[in-house]
């Protein structure tokens, strides 16, 4: 059994990349999975997925910017299973990739919605267990673009900037009851994000840019949050990981 054993995670946006490599990593470390997407579809072929390994999964097909949905969801997971020890908001939609004068006000509380809001709701919906059992591992999934900031994606740079920003205030709140939050804020990643914007000669351009010269695989994120969410972590909060290939170096 794995350094998870036993756990359980609830994991947003776990039906599809990043979310369902950290899934299918954390399962194969012990831990049950409740796996939250708007994506239906998706989220049921993670938990299948999941039950391959021999570890539980349960679905919740909501959007995460509903705040009564995702109480409900974390209410339903600690009723089955007892707890919610980890928590991965990781749920993200594509950035503007637009000049801020073609930015509407719509895009922009989108981003906010899903990214902000989002990870609040679900971190209001764990930390009063987590708080009760002295115990919780929360990573928020930010990008170099909350870190260093990118042009064109001003809508998304700021909700990645409020995943980052709150993820290290919360840190230090929720530092006395053992509960520890931490970000990793991934550079370019080979899931169906970009895939789904960007041409294949857009992307080749990108990865030459990048010093490793290539894009991450969702596994290598996948990583990344399941070190920061395991005992060999427990002394690490407040931090932001940064698997990115070399490509923001600070
Ligand atoms: N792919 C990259 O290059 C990259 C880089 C840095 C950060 N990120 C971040 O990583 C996270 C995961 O992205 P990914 O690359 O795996 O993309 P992805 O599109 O493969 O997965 C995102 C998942 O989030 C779900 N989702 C979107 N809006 C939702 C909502 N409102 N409620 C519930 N679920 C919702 C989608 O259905 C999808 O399954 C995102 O937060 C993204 O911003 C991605």
């Amino acid at each position: 059994m794995g350094n998870l054993a036993g756990r359980v995670a609830m994991i947003t946006g776990g039906g599809s990349g990043i979310g369902r490599a950290t899934a299918l990593i954390m399962a194969g470390r012990g831990a049950d999975i409740a796996v939250v997407d708007l994506n239906g579809v998706g989220a049921e072929e993670t938990a299948a997925r999941v039950r391959a390994l021999g570890r539980r999964a349960l679905v919740f097909a909501i959007d995460v910017s509903d705040g009564a949905a995702v109480r409900a969801a974390g209410a339903k997971t600690e009723a089955e299973w007892g707890a919610i020890d980890i928590l991965c908001n990781n749920a993200g939609i594509a950035s503007d990739r637009r000049p801020v004068e073609e930015v509407t006000e719509e895009f922009f509380d989108r981003q906010i919605a899903v990214h902000a809001k989002g990870a609040l709701f679900a971190t209001q919906a764990a930390v009063p267990g987590m708080k009760r059992r002295r115990y919780g591992k929360i990573v928020n999934t930010s990008s170099v673009n909350g870190t260093v900031g990118f042009q064109n994606c001003g809508a998304y740079n700021a909700a990645k900037g409020a995943l980052l920003a709150m993820a290290k205030g919360w840190a230090k709140e929720f530092a006395p009851w053992n509960i520890a939050v931490n970000v990793v804020a991934p550079g370019e990643v080979m899931t169906p994000m970009p895939m789904a914007h960007d041409s294949p000669e857009l992307m080749a351009r990108i990865a030459e840019g990048i010093p490793l010269k290539r894009y991450a695989q969702p596994e290598e994120i996948g990583y990344a949050i399941a070190y920061l969410c395991s005992p060999e972590a427990d002394f690490v909060t407040g931090q932001v990981l940064s698997p990115n290939g070399g490509a923001v170096i600070t």
